[in-house]
C-alpha cells in the first residue's frame, strides 16, 4: 500500500457502514484523516464504527441522504465532532431492480433517483459551504459505468448515475476557481454486498463486458478515491475517473 497524506483532514463518507464506503473510510483513516461515517442502516453503522475506531478518529451519524433535513443535521453534527469538513465521499447508493423499463415499478424508480442522485445533490448542497470556509475541499462521487453506457434492465440506476456524472461536471466548473475539487469515479462491477440486489443474469452481462474478466475489489477503489481526496489531486475537477477493468472506451 502506498502512503498518502491526509493528516489533519476531516472526511464525511456516505454509505460508510459497508462496501466501498467502509473500505474508503479505512483507507482514509490509514492515511491520517478523521472520518464521519454516514449511513441509513444504524445497526451496520455501529459495527463499522467499532471496527474502524482503533485506526483513528471516527464519528458517525445516521443519515438518510434522500432527506435534506437529515443531511443538514448530519452535516452540523459531523462538523462539530470533527471541527470542520474538508472531504466528502458520496458512496451511498441502491441498485433498484433489474427489469425492462416498461415494467419498472414507479416507486422503485423514484427511490433510486432520490437516493443515488438527489442524495448527492443534498450532500453537496449542505457540505460545500463548510469547505468554502477554509477555501479547501475534495468531493468524490461514486457513479457507475452504467451512467456512461446505460445498462439494459437497469434504467433507473443508469439514469441516476448519468445524473451524478452531470452534477459532478457542473459543480466542478462552478467551483474551479476555489480550492474545492469535485470528481467522479465510474466503477464497473465491484465485489460488495450490493451485488446481492443485482440479478445473476445482470452480473453476467456486466462481467462479460470487462476485458480483465474479473470484478474489481474495494481495496482498488479505495486506493484511487483516497488519492483523489489528497492535495495532490489538484488539476482535475469535473473529471470522470474510470475503474472498469478495461470496459470504458471513452
Ligand atoms: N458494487 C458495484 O458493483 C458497484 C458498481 C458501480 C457503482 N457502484 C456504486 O458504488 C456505491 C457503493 O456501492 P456498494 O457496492 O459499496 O454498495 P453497498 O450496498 O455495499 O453499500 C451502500 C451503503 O449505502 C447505504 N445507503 C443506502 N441508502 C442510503 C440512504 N438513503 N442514506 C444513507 N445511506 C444509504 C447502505 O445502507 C449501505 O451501507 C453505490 O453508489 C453504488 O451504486 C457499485
Amino acid at each position: 500500500m502506498n502512503a498518502l497524506d491526509l493528516n489533519g483532514r476531516r472526511a464525511v463518507i456516505t454509505g460508510g457502514a459497508r462496501g466501498m464506503g467502509f473500505g474508503i473510510a479505512r483507507r482514509l483513516l490509514d492515511s491520517g484523516a478523521a472520518v464521519a461515517l454516514w449511513d441509513i442502516n444504524q445497526a451496520v453503522l455501529a459495527e463499522a464504527v467499532a471496527a474502524l475506531s482503533p485506526l483513528g478518529t471516527v464519528t458517525s451519524q445516521v443519515v438518510n441522504v434522500a432527506d435534506y433535513a437529515s443531511v443538514e443535521a448530519g452535516a452540523a453534527a459531523a462538523a462539530t465532532a470533527l471541527g470542520g469538513i474538508d472531504i466528502l465521499v458520496n458512496a451511498a447508493g441502491i441498485a433498484g431492480v433489474n427489469t425492462p423499463l416498461a415494467d419498472y415499478p414507479l416507486d422503485v424508480w423514484n427511490a433510486v433517483l432520490n437516493v443515488n442522485l438527489n442524495g448527492i445533490f443534498h450532500t453537496c448542497r449542505a457540505l460545500v459551504p463548510y469547505m468554502k470556509r477554509g477555501d479547501y475541499g475534495r468531493i468524490v462521487n461514486i457513479a457507475s459505468m452504467a451512467g456512461k453506457d446505460g445498462n439494459p434492465n437497469a434504467s433507473a440506476y443508469s439514469v441516476s448515475k448519468a445524473g451524478v456524472i452531470g452534477l459532478t461536471k457542473s459543480l466542478g466548473k462552478e467551483l474551479a476557481t476555489t480550492g474545492i475539487r469535485v470528481n467522479v469515479v465510474c466503477p464497473a462491477v465491484i465485489k460488495t454486498e450490493m451485488l446481492a440486489d443485482v440479478s445473476a443474469e445482470q452480473i453476467g452481462y456486466m462481467l462479460a463486458k470487462i476485458p480483465m474478466g474479473r470484478m474489481g475489489t474495494v481495496e482498488e477503489i479505495a486506493a484511487m478515491v483516497c488519492w483523489m481526496c489528497t492535495d495532490e489531486c489538484s488539476y482535475s475537477t469535473g473529471a470522470v475517473f474510470d475503474m472498469s477493468g478495461g470496459r470504458a472506451t471513452y
